[in-house]
């Protein structure tokens, strides 16, 4: 089976040597990107799609989301517009809500918010576990995960829950939680905050899940300064989210230590909080990835194209720094290679937009402007 996508006004590919082109076509045989060149060029292929002047990305790379949840938290965000703050502590709210609703229903709410995902252009999708809290709760939030992607960490060091000494609960994720879902679980992650856990707890966790070949997240700085990314540097995370409030040494460090900074400006919108300094990580050379963090607490979004109008009206993002870390960097946060790109080799997930150029993400804001949604040469939304 095999895709020509012609006609293409503006196609960004980031390879070396032409990250953007003009006029071009691409062709996807088996899943991968087998051919890029001059729409002019282009050969034929069993099936074919006329992009008509529009926009080709490569598909979004969703690398932080917390999508298995139940309930929402509507009246929390109601009351937040009248001024109460946003602390860790509404989490519990959600692990109550999620404990309480039947896996089957877990896995149809998931399902419909990565169909959304999908819809805005978001091929590739990171999801945590979080809201169980409890071994075999954790377990089942990954086995829902699971059925959606292969991306799936385990978040037990989310909040402390109800009824255990926070040293017992540490205990209990890096021990029997860990076991129980390293099956399933290829990354783990944990909240180092206050009210959350602090650097040592996050070291334990985080150890113990490297200890067993599992790849590192944490969630640091997000609502104060704090440890969170010196303890990423020093264990070697793949990426250091929300990083919000960070000293100059906390940017030197992911820079020195190839941490990834995923950005998740939509919960800085929907908690109404400073934005993260994008701008200053870049021009110091950090990798930097934008995620939609989609969460019920501070974040209830799947828009990765939202997202990227906001990088860049509150970042101090160009639009193509943007579309870089929502593909590009999100990739690299979850260190893989074969997505995030369209070289030849890549897998073959695309987003063709109805805009002559990237640009329009930002200047056209609420705006669907994703046509067709392609996934290893299979269109999988619009077409
Ligand atoms: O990434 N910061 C920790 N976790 C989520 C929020 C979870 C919640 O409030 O339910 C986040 O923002
Ligand atoms: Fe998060």
């Amino acid at each position: 089976m095999s895709l020509l996508v012609d006609g293409i006004g503006c196609l960004v590919t980031w390879e070396p040597d032409s990250p953007v082109r003009q006029n071009a076509a691409l062709v996807i045989a088996d899943g991968r990107v087998a051919w890029v060149g001059a729409s002019s060029e282009a050969p034929a292929a069993d099936e074919r799609i006329d992009a008509g002047g529009g926009t080709v990305l490569p598909g979004f790379v969703d690398a932080h989301t917390h999508l298995v949840f139940g309930g929402d938290r509507a009246e929390e965000f109601e009351a937040r517009l009248t001024g109460r703050p946003y602390t860790a502590g509404g989490i519990r709210t959600t692990v109550a809500a999620t404990r309480a609703t039947s896996s089957a229903e877990l896995l149809a709410r998931t399902r419909r918010l990565a169909v959304e995902a999908l819809r805005s252009g978001t091929t590739t999708l990171e999801i945590k576990s979080g809201y169980g809290l409890a071994v075999d709760q954790e377990r089942r939030c990954l086995e829902v995960a699971r059925e959606i992607t292969p991306h799936c960490t385990f978040l037990g060091a989310h909040v402390v829950p109800d009824g255990i000494s926070p040293a017992t609960y540490v205990d209990e994720v890096r021990g029997p939680m860990l076991d129980a879902v390293a099956d399933i679980a290829t990354a783990v992650d944990a909240f180092c905050e206050e009210g959350a856990f602090d650097a040592d707890q996050c070291r334990a966790v985080l150890s113990a899940g490297a200890a067993r070949g599992m790849r590192l997240h944490i969630h640091a700085n997000q609502l104060r300064p704090g440890p969170g990314v010196s303890v990423a540097a020093e264990l070697g995370a793949a990426s250091a989210d929300h990083c919000t409030h960070l000293s100059d040494t906390d940017v030197t460090a992911l820079r020195d230590a190839d941490v990834v900074a995923v950005l998740v400006p939509a919960a800085e919108f929907s908690t109404r909080s400073a934005y993260a300094p994008a701008r200053r990580l870049l021009d110091a050379g950090v990798t930097v990835a934008l995620a939609t963090d989609c969460n019920p607490g501070t974040s209830y979004t799947t828009s990765m194209p939202f997202v990227i109008a906001l990088a860049c009206r509150e970042m101090g993002l160009s639009p193509l720094d943007a579309v870089r870390a929502a593909t590009w960097g999100g990739a690299r946060a979850l260190r893989t290679t074969d997505v995030g790109h369209l070289s030849v080799g890549a897998r073959g997930d695309l987003v063709v937009l109805d805009a002559p150029s990237y640009v329009h993400l930002a200047y056209r804001p609420g705006v669907n402007l994703v046509r067709a949604v392609v996934r290893e040469g299979m269109v999988v939304s619009g077409g």
